[in-house]
C-alpha cells in the first residue's frame, strides 16, 4: 500500500501559451490523440496509489469538472445502440465515490498559492503534486517511482532531469548537494536562474512528493518571480527543516504548456499506439517529402 494518499492537481492557471484554444477550453482537456492531459495525470496518480483526488480549479474550467461526472443520457445512449467499445472507453473517467474534490482558486496567484488551497483537505501528511501538463511517458508512472524511493527518504522530494544548460532559465534548478543512484540531495533550489548562475544542469519537473510541512510555509511566504506565491521559493525555505532530494525519474517528459512540447507529445503518443504508429509514420513521411519538393 502506499504511504501517499493524497494528490493535488493544480488546474487554475490560464493557459496563455494556449489562445486562443483556451479561451474556452481548459489547457488539461487539451487531448493527446483521444484523452485529455487530465486523463494521464489522473491515470499516474492511480498507478502510484493516490486514493483522493482534489484538483485546484478555477472559474471557466467547466469541461474539466464535468469530464469526472458519470454522463447518464450518454451512457444510457451507448448502451441501447450497441456502442459497448464507446461505453468502455468512459471506463478511465469514473471515480470512486467521494475520491474527487474540486477546490477554486479565486485567482491564479500562483502554484504555490494553488497548492495553498488544498490545506484542510491534506491535514498532516505527506502527498503529492501532479502539475498535468508535464506529460512523462514511460514503461512505470513517474509518481509511482518516486512514492517508492521516498519511502526512504522522506522529507520534500521533487522530480528532476537534466537539461541543456542554455535552458535553465526556464526552470526551477536543484542546487545540488550529493548524489547517489536516481537520487539528488539539494542545498537548495534557484527558480529561472541565467545559465552562467545556475548551480547545475537539474532541473524540477511537475512531480512533487511533499512533507505537509510546506503548506505552513506557504502561509508565510512572500510573493516572489512575477509576483506569484512560487512553490519552489516554499521547498527552498524547507531545505534545511524538512531536507529536498531529486529524483531523476525514468520517462520521456513533455512540456505540454507550451505548443511545441505538445505538438511532440501527441506524435509520440500516436507512433507508440499500434492502431495507429504505421498510418501515421507513413504521413509524416509523405508530409516532409512534399515539404522538401516545395521548398
Ligand atoms: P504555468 O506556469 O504553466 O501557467 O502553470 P499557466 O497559466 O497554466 O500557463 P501559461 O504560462 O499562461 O501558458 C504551471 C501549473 O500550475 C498551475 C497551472 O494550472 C499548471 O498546472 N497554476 C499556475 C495554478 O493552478 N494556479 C496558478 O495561479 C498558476
Amino acid at each position: 500500500m502506499s504511504h501517499i494518499r493524497k494528490a493535488v492537481f493544480p488546474v487554475a492557471g490560464m493557459g496563455t501559451r494556449f489562445l486562443p484554444a483556451t479561451k474556452s477550453i481548459p489547457k488539461e482537456m487539451l487531448p493527446l490523440v483521444d484523452r485529455p492531459l487530465i486523463q494521464y495525470a489522473v491515470d499516474e496518480a492511480r498507478e502510484a496509489g493516490i486514493e483522493e483526488f482534489i484538483f485546484v480549479s478555477a472559474a471557466g474550467k467547466g469541461a474539466l469538472e464535468d469530464y469526472f461526472d458519470t454522463a447518464a443520457a450518454l451512457e444510457a445512449r451507448l448502451q441501447a445502440s450497441g456502442k459497448t467499445e464507446a461505453l468502455a472507453a468512459l471506463g478511465v473517467t469514473r471515480m470512486p465515490e467521494g475520491a474527487l474534490t474540486i477546490l477554486r482558486q479565486a485567482q491564479p496567484l500562483g502554484l504555490g498559492h494553488a497548492v495553498r488551497q488544498a490545506k484542510n483537505l491534506i491535514g498532516n501528511e505527506a502527498f503529492a503534486v501532479i502539475l498535468p501538463d508535464d506529460v512523462i511517458k514511460g514503461d512505470r508512472g513517474a509518481l509511482a517511482q518516486m512514492v517508492d524511493a521516498h519511502r526512504g527518504v522522506g522529507g520534500h522530494m521533487v522530480a528532476i532531469m537534466d537539461v541543456p544548460r542554455a535552458q535553465t532559465s526556464m526552470y526551477g534548478i536543484l542546487d545540488v548537494k550529493d548524489e547517489a543512484g536516481a537520487l539528488a540531495r539539494a542545498r537548495g533550489l534557484v527558480e529561472k536562474p541565467r545559465s552562467d548562475l545556475a548551480p547545475s544542469t537539474k532541473a524540477v519537473i511537475g512531480r512533487y512528493i511533499l512533507d505537509s510541512a510546506i503548506l505552513d510555509r506557504l502561509d508565510t511566504l512572500r510573493p516572489g518571480a512575477g509576483g506569484e506565491l512560487q512553490l519552489t521559493d516554499a521547498i527552498n525555505a524547507d531545505v534545511k527543516s524538512v531536507g529536498v532530494t531529486g529524483y531523476m525519474f525514468e520517462g520521456q517528459r513533455f512540456d505540454c504548456g507550451s505548443v511545441q512540447g505538445y505538438v511532440q507529445a501527441t506524435a509520440a503518443f500516436a507512433l507508440s499506439r499500434a492502431d495507429l504508429c504505421e498510418e501515421y509514420s507513413a504521413f509524416i513521411d509523405r508530409s516532409r517529402k512534399r515539404l522538401r519538393l516545395v521548398a
